[in-house]
């Protein structure tokens, strides 16, 4: 690297003069033509350039700006200039001129002037690399973020799929248990489907969110999983049940509750399995709930069972005609049903939809 310092003067002798006062302490290149001092700038990576300010080839300060363009970073230092001329200077290189010397005190000031202004230097410069490695390091994290977004994003998808399948198994597997409530007997074929249907599409207009409609779906498919412990004479049974016979297929929701509850992927669908028989004035089965104390998804569960067994044949009775349907949830809104779902499941027509 060339010397930090390059002094300009028009005089040989006084470029000397200076040279040897200043080279005790400091490194110091020294030309006189404007010349060898364009070239010297060109060529070499300046600190601080000291020029008189009456210098021959300075005329109307066209040499200044032309050094401060060759040189942007150097900070110039300007002898010999009085104070009124000082302000038209420093137009010509805006923000580079460190000081204006002149009078006869200049030249014992210059050393300290010239020092102070290498310090300046020194800290502005160090003040680029700072700058230069922040935006470096800066552009680097950018880059590692982004990096870290694709893979972020790679590996949320995987985890959506993952979802996305074990949500589709765990469908599989609820309707095939389904299926095997409803192998046991043949008359409620079909059956668990059409109460998941109703009970899906009331869930719907009561404003369930997107997991609720599920247990509600999913409870009604096994609303009845219970009956899989429930005696086939009492189960197929043709004809009316006597007590003791009605007093165990009672039992089938608490039955299905404790099939449920034993599998993490069943246990959301509880209080529907176990509530979907509970009555909307207090007289279900099998813990007696009354009114709003019944889990939603087993009072929306409990209509849409009630309606499909009162619309479908069944052995020992018909199939209600749509209007006798309606009249039979009329009268028991209030008394076995939610009387709000009953308006809701009527006055929307679901029962006609879902068929
Ligand atoms: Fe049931």
């Amino acid at each position: 690297m060339s010397a930090p310092i390059l002094l300009v003067h028009g005089s040989a002798a006084t470029l000397a003069e200076i040279r040897a006062y200043l080279t005790a302490h400091l490194e110091v290149d020294a030309v006189c033509s404007a010349q060898e001092a364009r070239r010297r700038l060109h060529e070499g990576d300046y600190a601080v350039v000291v020029l008189d300010g009456q210098h021959p080839d300075l005329e109307g300060g066209r040499l200044l700006a032309e050094l401060a363009a060759a040189a942007p970073d150097a900070l110039l230092v300007l002898l010999n200039v009085q104070e009124e001329a000082a302000m038209a200077l420093e137009d010509l290189a805006p923000g580079r001129i460190f000081r204006f010397l002149g009078g006869s005190g200049q030249w014992w000031q210059l050393p300290g002037t010239v020092r102070e202004a290498l310090r300046l230097w020194r800290l502005e410069r160090e003040q680029q690399d700072l700058v230069r490695r922040l935006h470096s390091e800066h552009i680097k994290l950018q880059r590692r973020e982004k990096l870290l977004d694709v893979v972020v994003r790679e590996r949320t998808r995987e985890l959506e799929l993952a979802y996305e399948r074990l949500q589709a198994a765990a469908r599989q597997a609820i309707l095939g248990l389904a299926e095997a409530i409803e192998a046991k007997d043949a008359y409620t074929k079909g059956h668990c489907g059409r109460v998941a249907v109703y009970a899906l599409t009331l869930g719907r207009e009561a404003g369930l969110s997107g997991s609720e409609l599920q247990l509600v779906e999913f409870g009604a498919f096994l609303h009845d999983i219970g009956k899989i412990g429930i005696r086939d004479q009492v189960l197929l049974k043709p004809g009316p049940l006597d007590a003791e016979e009605w007093a165990h297929m009672r039992q089938h929701p608490l039955v299905g509750s404790q099939i449920a509850s034993q599998l993490e992927m069943l246990k959301p669908l509880v209080p529907c399995v176990r509530n979907h028989h509970e009555r909307w004035d207090g007289t279900g089965y099998p813990d007696g709930l009354r009114g709003e104390d019944i889990p939603l998804a087993a009072r929306i569960v409990c209509l849409a069972d009630a309606y499909d067994a009162m619309a479908t044949d069944r052995p020992y009775q018909r199939a209600l005609s749509p209007q006798a349907c309606e009249q039979a949830l009329r009268r028991q809104a209030g008394l076995q049903f939610d009387p709000a779902l009953v308006d809701l499941f009527l006055t929307r027509g679901l029962g006609t939809s879902g068929q």
